[in-house]
């Protein structure tokens, strides 16, 4: 119980980011939940699709976007630590985090360590957590190795980045070329996706191969992927951004990744390919899957502590200007994540 009141985001159904409308109420934490004051939350690819209507899981309208969010504990609910109240946490909620506050299960967040800011906690929630089981759970990365990161310049991109080249990795990244310095510096070879043969650069770079590809475009760009890999390397695809705009069933494009991957791995080829999906096993293995989380999360965490991995904000926007932030982050010119501040 509290006297703060709640505001949050609601996206009633398919509109212009102007079409966002915001909500208030008063949130009560219940039995093993907390609730949590959100600090930051950020706008990720996923609510680029899913104003659009075109999330593979898309939550029925309307509903309060917001994928993650770090936040400090306010009350603790029935059977919950009262000692966690005061703390800050980070939770990946999928839906909710556009809000000043948000209820959440207990044995959902994480603590995020003491030194590392809020708007720095939120740049590596969905996004280092993404990054760190695809490189280090999937593809399975070893120092000395090279790998090949589409969209370094994105909100995951930057982390997967940061976290290959802490693992000893080399990383060539596609993108746009108005990120290319920034990528040079950081020690990644770029490559334009726009105006480069991305396959035939690649190629000059790496004449033996890729060890892995971390492939968010989908779309039949994807075989081009596949076919970059040296003997004993891995695709990993996760995700479809070439077909946001598509018109039509907004699953079809990610089953046919799967389906290509099942194909990949049925056939003798010395070649690993995956699809990768942050909730994957929750519904059958609750416990797991958060044991898992909160390993992985904490990691990154550490990483940025370290400063193995430096927080890439692209912009900070009050939560009230909900509309500009979305704006920018489908703008095409973003590097990293951009934050809300509630
Ligand atoms: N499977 C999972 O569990 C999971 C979890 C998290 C995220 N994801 C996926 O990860 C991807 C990145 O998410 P994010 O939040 O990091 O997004 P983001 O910050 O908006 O970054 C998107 C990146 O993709 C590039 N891009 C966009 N459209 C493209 C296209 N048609 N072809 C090539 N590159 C394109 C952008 O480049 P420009 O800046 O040049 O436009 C940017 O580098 C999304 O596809 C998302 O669905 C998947």
């Amino acid at each position: 119980m509290n006297a703060e009141e709640l505001v949050e985001v609601v996206l009633p159904g398919k509109v212009e980011p102007e079409g966002l409308q915001v909500r208030r109420g008063a949130p009560v934490a219940g039995p093993g939940q907390v609730l949590v004051r959100v600090e930051a939350t950020g706008v990720s690819f996923a609510e680029q699709q899913m104003r659009r209507g075109r999330y593979y899981d898309q939550p029925a309208f309307p509903f309060v976007p917001g994928y993650d969010l770090v936040g400090t504990v306010l009350a603790t609910g029935e059977g919950v630590e009262p000692g966690l109240a005061g703390t800050r946490v980070a939770a990946l909620v999928k839906v909710g985090g556009w809000a000043s506050h948000v209820i959440v299960d207990a044995a959902d967040v994480v603590e995020v360590p003491d030194g590392v800011g809020a708007a720095e906690a939120e740049t590596v929630v969905v996004n280092g957590i993404t990054a760190w089981q695809m490189l280090h759970r999937k593809a399975r990365v070893r120092t000395g190795q090279t790998v090949l990161v589409h969209g370094a310049n994105g909100g995951v991109g930057s982390v997967l980045v940061q976290l290959a080249q802490a693992a000893g990795v080399k990383v060539i990244g596609t993108a746009s070329a108005r990120h290319h310095d920034a990528l040079r510096e950081r020690g990644v070879v770029p490559v334009d996706y726009r105006t480069e043969d991305v396959a035939t650069r690649v190629r000059e770079l790496a004449p033996g191969g890729v060890d892995a590809v971390f492939d968010h475009v989908g779309g039949r760009g994807v075989v081009g992927s596949w076919r970059l890999l040296a003997p004993g390397g891995a695709l990993v695809s996760y995700g479809s951004a070439s077909t946001r705009d598509d018109e039509g069933s907004k699953q079809w494009p990610v089953l046919k990744l799967l389906g290509r991957v099942w194909l990949w791995n049925a056939l003798p080829n010395r070649r690993r390919a995956y699809f990768f999906n942050v909730w994957a096993g929750r519904a059958m293995a609750k416990n797991r899957f958060r044991a898992r989380l909160r390993a992985d999360l904490t990691q990154v965490f550490a990483a940025l502590q370290r400063g193995d991995v430096t927080a890439q904000i692209a912009a900070q926007l009050p939560l009230t200007r909900i509309t500009d932030a979305l704006r920018l982050a489908e703008s095409g010119t973003v590097a990293g994540k951009v934050v809300l501040n509630p």
